[in-house]
């Protein structure tokens, strides 16, 4: 039920994948969204389709597999749009279409780099910077290790301009023993600053449960 005017709620956020390791983390938070009821609004640098290919088998941005539907049913009736990444026209590189943030995940230190320059040469890095001129939440969900100062300077730069830079970093004191409760923890991070309610994983202070098993969900 998207409303007139800045800063209301939408429901929609926009999820932009770059070249970096963990296109699961996308995975994660694309089904999360969807499960939540959220539209989701899709899009990949080159690099990060080719992530998506190398490290989930993915051919292009396939919404379907991300978002965990079943084979044959359509993304957008499920509130799941793609948005090609050389398509500057697209809704999401304007001001003027409305969400409620964006998390680039995963973002690398080109992406990174790229936003903090201000550049907006690709329909990932132009929908970042709207969002910074907008002043929306971005949220960059950086991969990469050890950190050069270009980098450490490139964060500075894009958290003084609004963005929070959150490194996919998992804390490891909930005592996950799978890569899919890993992942859930980065995602359910993501989800907290992008201030969207969730029950994904545990939280310190509030008993003992078990982060919930997305097993659940149809998996192609
Ligand atoms: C398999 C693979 C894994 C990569 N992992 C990372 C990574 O974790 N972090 C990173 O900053 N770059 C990583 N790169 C390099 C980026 O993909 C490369 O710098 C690219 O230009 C990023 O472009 P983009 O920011 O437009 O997506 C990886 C490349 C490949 C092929």
């Amino acid at each position: 039920m998207p409303r007139e005017g800045p800063g209301v709620t939408t429901s929609r956020i926009v999820v932009g994948i770059s070249g970096a390791s963990g296109a699961l983390y996308a995975r994660g938070l694309v089904r999360a969204l969807v499960g939540l009821g959220r539209e989701v609004h899709l899009t990949a640098s080159a690099p990060g389709l080719r992530l998506l290919h190398d490290e989930l088998g993915m051919e292009g941005l396939d919404a379907g597999a991300l978002a965990g539907l079943p084979e044959g049913a359509d993304p957008r009736d499920h509130g799941v749009f793609v948005h090609p990444w050389r398509d500057i026209g697209a809704s999401i590189a304007s001001g003027s279409f409305l969400h409620d943030g964006m998390a680039v995940i995963p973002c690398s230190g080109n992406t990174l780099g790229a936003i903090a320059a201000g550049l907006g040469e690709n329909l990932l890095t132009r929908a970042a910077q709207v969002c910074l001129k907008e002043r929306r939440p971005l949220v960059l969900v950086h991969r990469e290790s050890p950190l050069t100062l270009i980098d450490i300077e490139n964060m500075r730069r894009v958290t003084e301009a609004g963005a929070i830079v959150a490194p996919a970093n998992p804390g490891l004191y909930f005592l996950p023993t799978t890569v899919e409760e890993i992942v859930d923890f980065v995602v359910a991070k993501t989800l907290d600053l992008l201030r969207i309610e969730h029950d994904l994983a545990p939280r310190w202070g509030e008993g003992t449960v078990r982060i919930r098993s997305r097993r659940g969900s149809p998996e192609r």
